[in-house]
């Protein structure tokens, strides 16, 4: 057993779901670090995105490039009405999943109305949501639009080949529940560090060896499902002799999983996904032998993970590769992969008089641009991976 951190709670959510864990842990024997994480930011009651919507920005926890301002949206607005034009269908989609509050909605929404309304007037705005809460904040923040949004709960409820348009995420994928590995050298395979209880403390503890997760899926599930652990061992295996034993791996079989699906619901057009995250590669490159998994408290950030849970955020990098596998396997063609700061300087190449005219561009949306593409700002760790479909 390894030693675990102070883990006290600090407020009565904190307290409940603590306790709620705790039990179930007493009752169950460890759980994994997937099952902590899923509990600790979604429980329905204390999750720590089930509590009052106000984690990101100033005053929360952490910035994204939508708590900027509303220049993220704008950007992305253009680059999706170039999408959608080349369609060239009778209706459009646009599909966004962990909309959070629903600011980029609103954003996206406002800016397509004002540069192009003859593509808003033909725009079906669908957000994927599970948490009855969030749906209605964000109904709130798209009131100005609603003849044009609807909501689903999971994106398995699109249909085969149903979007013609654009599917996409900002800073989704990092927040799906993760596993946490470790490599044991002398035995050549991984080990799950999953959470038991010390004296009423979460700790860390040796789950055994891990030889993938249970499928989620019926039958009917792609003969591909979870490939992307497949070419984890394969490449922990092509590098055992290098691999220092206690390598750390943070695997999160939701992303690959939940970009497939996306990838069976676009008919035709695109699927992005906005995020930090790496290359399977440099997953592996010895500096990130800790893994990636961080917690995220009133904008500082560490590995306490196990520490008052439901009151940071838990999160880490996505495994573009797997994303990348993920959708090749279903068609889709891999457009590019490309910073945050190179994304937005093609969207301005591209369409900056667009922005300049139509949109207005003001002086505090020149400044947000800034930060969203300077290297020490958010340009250089976050990626934009485009993937397409149907020409
Ligand atoms: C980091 S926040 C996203 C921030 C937001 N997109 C932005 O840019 O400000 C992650 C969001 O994804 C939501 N989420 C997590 N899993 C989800 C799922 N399976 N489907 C839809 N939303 C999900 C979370 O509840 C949370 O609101």
């Amino acid at each position: 057993m390894q030693k675990g951190s102070e883990n006290q709670a600090t407020s009565d959510e904190s307290a409940a779901l603590h306790e709620l864990i705790r039990r179930e842990i007493e009752s169950r024997g460890p759980i994994t670090f997937a099952r902590f994480m899923e509990l600790a930011l979604y429980h329905p009651d204390h999750g720590y995105y089930e509590r009052a919507l106000d984690q990101i920005g100033r005053r929360g926890d952490y910035y994204t490039s939508v708590s900027v301002g509303s220049v993220f949206g704008k950007l992305l607005a253009v680059d999706f009405s170039a999408r959608l034009e080349k369609l060239n269908s009778a209706g459009f989609d646009l599909v966004e999943c962990g909309a959070h509050d629903g600011t980029l909605a609103a954003d996206i929404l406002t800016a397509t109305k004002t540069a192009r309304p003859d593509l808003y007037a033909k725009l079906r705005y669908v957000i994927i949501e599970p948490s009855p809460k969030r749906k209605a904040a964000q109904r709130m923040n798209v009131s100005e639009h609603l003849d044009r949004v609807s909501w689903c709960q999971a994106i398995d409820e699109l249909g085969n080949g149903s979007v013609h348009g654009v599917v996409f995420a900002n800073e989704l994928l990092d927040s799906f529940p993760l596993h946490r590995l470790r490599w044991s050298r002398q035995q050549r395979q991984w080990h799950e560090d999953g959470v038991g209880l010390d004296g009423g403390r979460f700790v860390w503890v040796d789950m055994g060896g891990f030889g993938g997760t249970p499928r989620t899926g019926g039958p009917d599930e792609a003969a591909e499902a979870d490939s992307d652990w497949r070419a984890i061992c394969a490449t922990a295996q092509a590098l055992a002799e290098v691999l220092p034993d206690g390598f750390r791996l943070d695997y999160c079989p939701g992303a690959a999983r939940w970009w497939r699906k996306a990838a069976t619901a676009l008919a035709k057009g695109a699927l992005i996904t906005i995020d930090y995250g790496l290359t399977r590669e440099e997953l592996f490159s010895p500096h990130r032998q800790n893994g990636t998994a961080r917690a995220y408290c009133r904008h500082t950030v560490d590995d306490e993970l196990l520490e008052m849970p439901g009151e940071k955020d838990l999160t880490a990098h996505v495994d573009f590769s797997a994303l990348i596998e993920a959708g090749e396997a279903q068609g889709l063609v891999t457009e590019r992969m490309v910073d945050q700061a190179t994304y937005i300087m093609r969207i301005l190449q591209h369409s900056g008089e667009l922005l300049n005219s139509a949109l207005a561009l003001t002086q505090r949306d020149r400044a947000a641009l800034l930060t969203l593409a300077h290297p020490s700002g958010l340009g250089r760790a976050f990626r934009v991976l485009s993937q397409v479909h149907g020409g």
